[in-house]
């Protein structure tokens, strides 16, 4: 593969020109008003995998948004790797906070990418991160370095939690066998010191309701007399952590995996400025739970926190009112071995029964899904450390991640194969939040360690 960085090298700016075109695509999957931007990115995908040498691709009908499935086989007798990737985006707004319009991309320059970024929704998740596959994949067939079979599933409901995907998995193990499942939709520590995803958190999401009167009132007229839906709420939610911010709902530590000393000790050794962090989001202090680090705070130990919450009046002005209802939407991550629907039950009875006199309380569970870990003694984690430490002169350092990919625990229930988690985001690239994006050095390098993964992959394997 000596070819692999010149080939980059040479075909950057169509690399990059490829990707800004189908940033412009806004595919997202939670707002139906995008419906038919999500079916013409499911198409350009299609388009895309083709040009990039699968034999065959469809686009694959479930009840809700397509699934792209491409492949190529060259050899039935070899290993493959199964590619999974989402080509949804989440919601842009708060809209006035961009910088630039989420879906005209623009490359920017930047303290940690002094190489430029590609600003736009979807740039690291997963757009950029999917396509670097599709162009990797571009350079092995047409460089005759493929050298294994190859299968791309490229979902396009994954920031709406994966449903359909679940229900294509389910009925098609035979299509999907594969030996190893490579994703790039996580991150990595910084551009100098990669590192390789080994866990994901579980995840418990779920929305309350909080009645009082059957009406409005007046707040001079009947407040004091009865029960303000948004004061009860607020009051309950505060209550679901103690003063050491550790979570109160009974039972929910009950299967929390304690790591040893040990593994916490190496999990320090990971390169960190509490500093820096703090710089980095304008606050003069961490936040969490008492007795663990920030780096365990958000990837070891389960949260809950409130999405978003609201009722009553919120427009300009003073209108003195106690509103009927409120409302918040809630997330629970999760940790190896905590069950998301036991939670979530866990949840919803705890919420239920410390509702005081004079409200109605209702919780309605909405999507969630198992965490995840992963060994790093397996073929496929040692090919992609082998890959990394080609490609970024570095040794990449195992890490488990805050976020939640709930679909990879049902990859390894419905076809028995492990994931690895070939992240090359940073956490500063504002996933989800105004002005995402993905630096241009990061997508590069993620096209040319790929196919070194797979090279190692399939000579550690015979
Ligand atoms: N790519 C993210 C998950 C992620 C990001 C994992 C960074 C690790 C590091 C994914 O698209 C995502 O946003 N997942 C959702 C869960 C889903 C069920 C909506 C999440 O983590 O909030
Ligand atoms: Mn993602
Ligand atoms: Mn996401």
């Amino acid at each position: 593969m000596d070819n692999l960085k010149p080939y980059v090298q040479q075909h950057k700016d169509r690399f990059i020109n490829e990707l800004i075109e189908i940033l412009k695509i806004p595919s997202i999957s939670a707002d139906s008003a995008f419906n038919q931007d999500v079916i013409d990115m499911a198409e350009a995908v299609k388009n895309a995998l083709e040009k990039a040498g699968c034999d065959s691709v469809e686009i694959c009908e479930t009840p809700g948004y397509p699934i792209v499935y491409g492949e190529k086989i060259i050899d039935k007798n070899l290993p493959t790797v199964l590619v999974y990737g989402h080509y949804d985006v989440q919601p842009p707004d708060p809209l006035n906070l961009w910088d630039s319009p989420p879906f005209e991309p623009v490359i920017k320059k930047t303290d940690i990418h002094p190489e430029g970024a590609i600003f736009a929704r979807g740039a690291c998740d997963d757009k950029g991160q999917m396509y670097m596959h599709v162009k990797a994949l571009e350079y092995m067939t047409s460089s005759n370095n493929l050298p294994c079979n190859v299968k791309f599933m490229i979902e396009g409901e994954e920031e709406v939690g994966s449903e359909s995907l679940a229900w294509f998995v389910k009925q098609n193990q035979d299509k999907l066998a594969n030996d190893v499942i490579l994703i790039s939709d996580t991150g990595m520590i910084s551009n100098q010191q990669p590192s390789i995803t080994t866990g994901l958190r579980g995840l418990s999401y779920v929305e309350v309701e909080v009645t009082g009167a059957n009406r409005d009132l007046h707040s001079g007229l009947y407040g004091g007399a009865v029960a303000n839906p948004i004061n009860v709420l607020s009051k309950m939610i505060a209550s679901l952590h103690d003063e050491n911010n550790h979570i109160t709902i009974p039972g929910f530590y009950d299967k929390v995996e304690e790591l040893s000393i040990e593994e916490r000790a190496e999990m320090a050794k990971a390169p960190f400025s509490l500093e820096q962090y703090k710089k980095e989001l304008d606050i003069d202090a961490v936040y969490g739970e008492k007795g663990y680090t920030t780096n365990e705070r958000n990837s070891i130990r389960p949260t809950l926190d409130v999405n978003g919450i609201w009722g009553g009046y919120t427009g300009e002005g003073a209108k003195t009112v106690i509103a009927s209802k409120a409302f918040a939407k809630i997330s629970m991550r999760l940790v190896p071995h905590q069950n998301w629907e036991e939670i979530t039950e866990l949840f919803k009875n705890h919420f239920e029964s410390i509702a005081p006199e004079g409200v109605r309380v209702s919780v309605k569970p909405h999507h969630g899904g198992q965490g995840y870990v992963t060994p790093i003694d397996s073929i496929g984690y040692k090919a992609a450390a082998k890959a990394y430490k080609d490609s970024f002169g570095t040794a990449p350092i195992p890490q488990r991640s805050g976020g939640s990919i709930p679909i990879v625990a049902l990859f390894e229930q419905e076809l028995k194969s492990k994931t690895i988690l070939m992240g090359f985001g940073l956490d500063t690239d504002a996933i989800h939040s105004p002005n995402e994006h993905f630096g241009v050095f990061n997508y590069l390098k993620g096209i040319e360690t790929i196919p070194l993964f797979y090279k190692y992959y399939v000579e550690l394997k015979s």
